[in-house]
C-alpha cells in the first residue's frame, strides 16, 4: 500500500531523512517510534506531500506521489492524516467538519455527504454532537471528530502524528478505542505515538527512528523484549522507566 525508496529530505542544508527504505502493507498497522527530533513527522508528512522530497520516491497503492496539481490533491485525498491538534473548523458544526471534504473534493451530494458523516459520526460514538461546534466538545471528542473527517475521504490509508498528546489523560483511551478499531476493521494505519499501550496491542510492526533513519524495523513483541540498538534501548529505558 506504501512503498517509499531511497527518499532523503532536507531542511536547508540539515538531513531529517536518511535513504529511507519502506514497505508497508494493505492493512498493515505500523507504529513508528523514536526520540523527538528523529524524523518521525516528516516521514509522515512526505508520505502525504505536506513536505517534498529531496530524492527518492514514494508509491501509494502503486501510484507515485505526483509532485504537486490535480494528481497530487487526488492521491493526497487517498492518505488521511490526523495530527495532535485536532485542526477543526471552528465556525463549522461537526457534521459540517465532516462532510466539507466529500462534498469539496470528492464531489458527493451534500444528502449523501450527511449520510455519510453521520455513519462516521456514530461509528466514533459522537452523532449525538453532530450539530454543535468544536469548541462545544472535549478534546477526545475533537480528536474522533477528527478522525471521522479524515475517513469520510475513504483513505487507503490514515496516518496519525501523535493523536493523543495534546489530550488530558482520561480522554486518550477514548480516542485509541477508536483506532483500535479501525486497526482491526484492516485499515492500513501508520501511527507515531508514544503511547506504548497502543503499539504492543495494536501494532503489526515498529519502526524505530533515530536521526533520521529507521533504525529497527520488526514485530511489537521483538521490540519490546529485546530491542536490537543502543539507541532502542536507551529509548526504551527512558520511557518505560
Ligand atoms: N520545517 C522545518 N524546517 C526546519 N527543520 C525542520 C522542519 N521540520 C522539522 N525539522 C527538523 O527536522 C528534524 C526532525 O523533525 P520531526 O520530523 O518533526 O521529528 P519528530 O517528529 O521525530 O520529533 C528535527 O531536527 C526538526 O527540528
Ligand atoms: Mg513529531
Amino acid at each position: 500500500m506504501i512503498r517509499i525508496n531511497g527518499v532523503n529530505k532536507f531542511f536547508d542544508d540539515f538531513q531529517a531523512l536518511t535513504h529511507i527504505d519502506l514497505e508497508i502493507g494493505r492493512g498493515d498497522v505500523v507504529v513508528v517510534l523514536g526520540p523527538s527530533g528523529s524524523g518521525k513527522s516528516t516521514l509522515c508528512r512526505t508520505i502525504n506531500r505536506l513536505e517534498t522530497i529531496d530524492d527518492g520516491s514514494i508509491y501509494i497503492d502503486g501510484e507515485k506521489l505526483p509532485e504537486e496539481g490535480k494528481e497530487l490533491a487526488r492521491l493526497r485525498a487517498d492518505v488521511g492524516m490526523v495530527f495532535q491538534s485536532f485542526n477543526l473548523f471552528p465556525h463549522l458544526t461537526i457534521k459540517d467538519n465532516v462532510t466539507l471534504g466529500p462534498t469539496k473534493v470528492r464531489k458527493m451530494s451534500k444528502s449523501d455527504a450527511d449520510k455519510l458523516a453521520m455513519e462516521l459520526l456514530e461509528r466514533v460514538g459522537i452523532a449525538n454532537q453532530a450539530d454543535k461546534y468544536p469548541a462545544q466538545l472535549s478534546g477526545g471528542q475533537q480528536q474522533r471528530v477528527a478522525i471521522a473527517r479524515a475517513l469520510a475521504m475513504k483513505p487507503k490509508v490514515m496516518l496519525f502524528d501523535e493523536p493523543t498528546s495534546a489530550l488530558d489523560p482520561e480522554m486518550v483511551n477514548e480516542v485509541l478505542d477508536v483506532m483500535t478499531d479501525l486497526a482491526r476493521e484492516g485499515m492500513t494505519m501508520v501511527v507515531v505515538t508514544h503511547e506504548m499501550g497502543f503499539a504492543r496491542k495494536a501494532a503489526h510492526r515498529i519502526l524505530f527512528m533515530a536521526d533520521g533513519q529507521i533504525v529497527e524495523d520488526t514485530d511489537p513483541e521483538s521490540f519490546f523484549t529485546n530491542p536490537q540498538t543502543d539507541r532502542a534501548k536507551d529509548f526504551l529505558g527512558k520511557i518505560l522507566h
